[in-house]
């Protein structure tokens, strides 16, 4: 009988390894689909607290259809007030972290820091306000040892989504960015446009992405509005690359195991200093 074993990993996990390593993101079934639909009532009863508005029957139609009822004025003062009510709940960063926490335990570690507070992002069609054109994270100074779980609480697809370009073309363009010079990341987009993938994560699903490779949103050009959220997760003991996202602040310990507890409480006794 044989018992020997010659990798050091899950086989089990290989496909979302390699489907990660291969194009720089995944798209999953949420992992508890009961805390996502608990999550998103939440928020839009936080939504419609803020508009003073009834809690609608169809939550779903709601958010797509946020438009027909808010102007987009108001948009702005909605997106930092549910960023300010849901952040402070407990359960928030939790729940957030459950619905993916077995994928991230593959892909990022099972000691994971996570930032400090959920990003909301709401598009209205055609609505300018928020557009984050093509970018990689790390020129802004964000670490490279990090994922985005991003999370749609709509289907999304097309210009309702965003868009990236996968692993191998993002870092082969990514080697020859000096030559785009003076155009800018205009002539960047121009170039990779047409190999962009353009992500379609139902409600339900979660995407997970390396955000050092290129990536953005355009133009909503679909009739419906779209929500969702963004956090980022790191391995607890990588590089913390500036103060302004440091451990302890901007990224917070969230899953240390037992010796890490253990380590860090240790003090090494008088007499063995030397
Ligand atoms: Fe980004």
């Amino acid at each position: 009988m044989m018992s020997l074993v010659s990798s050091f990993y899950d086989r089990a996990d290989n496909t979302l390894v390699e489907g990660f390593l291969e194009r720089g993101y995944v798209i999953i079934d949420v992992e508890d689909r009961s805390a996502l639909d608990a999550m998103r009532h939440e928020i839009v009863a936080a939504a419609c607290k803020h508009m003073e508005a009834v809690l609608p029957s169809d939550e779903d139609a709601f958010l797509n259809d946020l438009h027909d009822v808010l102007p987009v004025e108001k948009l702005n003062a909605l997106r930092l007030g549910l960023y300010r009510a849901i952040n402070d709940q407990s359960w928030f960063r939790p729940t957030y972290f459950r619905l993916a926490r077995r994928a991230l335990e593959t892909l990022v570690g099972n000691e994971l820091a996570m930032q400090n507070r959920i990003n909301f992002s709401i598009q209205m069609p055609r609505d300018r306000t928020s557009l984050l054109d093509l970018h990689a994270d790390v020129f802004s100074g964000e670490s490279p040892y990090q994922v985005v779980e991003w999370l749609p609480l709509v289907d999304v697809e097309s210009t309702k989504s965003m868009f990236i370009l996968p692993r191998r073309k993002s870092e082969a363009v990514t080697a020859r960015m000096n030559e785009f010079g003076a155009g800018g990341m205009k002539a960047l987009y121009e170039h990779v446009k047409n190999d962009l993938i353009w992500l379609t994560v139902p409600y339900g699903s979660v995407l997970i992405f390396c955000p050092n490779f290129l990536h953005g949103n355009v133009l909503n050009e679909e009739s419906t509005t779209r929500w969702s959220l963004n956090c980022r997760i790191t391995g607890l003991f990588t590089p913390y690359v500036s103060p302004e996202k440091s451990l302890g602040a901007f990224y917070l310990p969230i899953t240390p195991r037992p010796v890490t507890r253990l380590g860090m409480a240790y003090q090494q006794p008088a007499g063995f200093d030397e």
